[in-house]
């Protein structure tokens, strides 16, 4: 009897492991709330201590009261993380109690498989695949679509911007589109290779995407940071900053979305390269962020609209995150986000958070949104995609039409808001 019930336990521990029985086996993910201020340190404690990864706030030092805290525990901290909490009466709820398959799911490449109906853009993609499908695209589209090289990244990666430009108007004006400035933020890259293969498939189909076209070149940057996302595909999930070396720390990489200059390194970024959102060593340290403003330098008189993707939390920013104060054209931004917002929620029955960056989330100074509007491009959005926390950075491949389809309607909101203002 004993021995038939080892068999079926050993049958079965796959299953018995998935279904959660031995979770603690697993990396987490956990929401922590603490309601002190004593719990917060605690909670800032563990996340900077031990190893773990902080999904949201972006920083231990936006910890706070009464605020919702989403960390990746790996399965080895998992109890000391558990007990600490228990010990000091905080409680926590799992969000995810195996990121391991979720992870896998994320990297699985159904392509060869004929049963999987998923599209190339329902899926996330290797750095090299991204590279290879600029390159085929550029090729398969020679009248509509050039690449532009416009730096190359820390690890000497070339960063390619592709520009959409479907006619030779004169005096034609333009809009910026950057993705994966943070490199766990998958669905980012995801968003900008779904927006070409909309405007690509649907120019003189859809009505929106051929008044925007027809107006407006289009500059789309799928991967700011190619160094860190492609250490997230080979290395570590978890990782935000870009890949340089730091003078005088082991520890790696600058937070690029702190590395322009826009009150740079003020509160809400950090001098400390150890953490989340160093600020690196001066504006513009950083190979990618100096490609990207050389770039907009370059084109301030064309480019109208500066749009970041990035993810997640369901919102839509705008400037300033920098400073406390109000942006010159602050009721222009805010109407015009207002209705992108609601056309998402009519269309996905999805609800996005709006306002200027600051007072919406957290002060967070040296952000390309904001160097991007002190530059003189008005109209400036950063869009967090999908979701609010469920799977955070992890969102499974079958929640990429949603996600991108939602940021496309708010893009395509604004960007007719701008021609008709302009
Ligand atoms: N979550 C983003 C970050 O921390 C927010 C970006 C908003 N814009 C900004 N300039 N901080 O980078
Ligand atoms: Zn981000």
């Amino acid at each position: 009897m004993k021995s038939l019930l080892v068999l079926w336990v050993f049958m079965n521990l796959d299953v018995l492991l998935k279904t959660g029985l031995c979770q603690d086996t697993h990396d987490q993910i956990l929401s922590i709330t603490p309601h002190t201020q004593e719990q917060v340190e605690v909670v800032k404690n563990v996340s900077s201590q031990y190893e773990t990864a902080l999904w949201q706030p972006a920083s231990h030092q936006y910890i706070k009261e009464e605020s919702e805290v989403h960390l990746f525990v790996p399965a080895t901290t998992l109890e000391t993380v558990k007990d600490l909490l228990q010990r000091h009466s905080i409680t926590h709820e799992v969000l995810l109690a195996n990121t391991n398959e979720l992870i896998e799911m994320q990297t699985r490449n159904d392509s060869t498989d004929p049963r999987s109906g998923s599209t190339f853009y329902e899926r996330y993609h290797s750095l090299d695949d991204i590279y290879y499908w600029i390159n085929r695209t550029t090729q398969e589209h020679p009248t509509t679509l050039s690449t532009i090289l416009i730096g190359s990244s820390s690890e000497k990666r070339p960063l390619y911007v592709l520009k959409l430009s479907l006619n030779d108007r004169p005096n034609k004006k333009a809009m910026w589109i950057d993705c994966g400035i943070h490199a766990r933020e998958w669905i980012s890259p995801a968003f900008c290779l779904w927006f070409v293969q909309h405007s690509l498939s649907f120019y003189n189909i859809n009505h929106d995407i051929t008044s925007i076209l027809d107006n407006m070149d289009v500059y789309i940057l799928p991967v700011m940071n190619p160094d860190g996302y492609h250490y997230t595909w080979t290395t570590n999930r978890m990782w935000r900053k870009n890949r340089s070396t730091n003078k005088g720390s082991n520890c790696i990489g600058v937070d690029l979305n702190r590395n322009f200059d826009a009150n740079w390194c003020t509160e809400g970024a950090s001098p400390e390269p150890c953490t989340e959102i160093y600020c690196g060593a001066f504006p513009e340290s950083e190979p990618e962020s100096q490609a990207v403003a050389d770039f907009l330098r370059s084109h301030k008189d064309t480019v109208q609209l500066y749009i970041s993707i990035h993810s997640y939390s369901q919102m839509l920013l705008f400037p300033y995150s920098c400073t406390l104060e109000e942006a010159e054209n602050h009721s222009d931004l805010l109407e015009m986000a207002g209705a992108a917002v609601q056309k998402i929620r009519r269309y996905y029955r999805n609800s996005y958070r709006y306002g200027a960056g600051a007072k919406t989330i957290y002060l967070a100074p040296g952000g390309s949104d904001d160097w991007a509007y002190n530059l003189g491009i008005k109209y400036s959005f950063t869009f967090e995609l999908q979701d609010r926390g469920r799977y955070g950075f992890l969102l499974p491949p079958s929640f990429i039409p949603q996600a991108c389809n939602e940021a496309l309607i708010g893009v395509k909101t604004i960007a007719l808001k701008v021609i008709e203002k302009t």
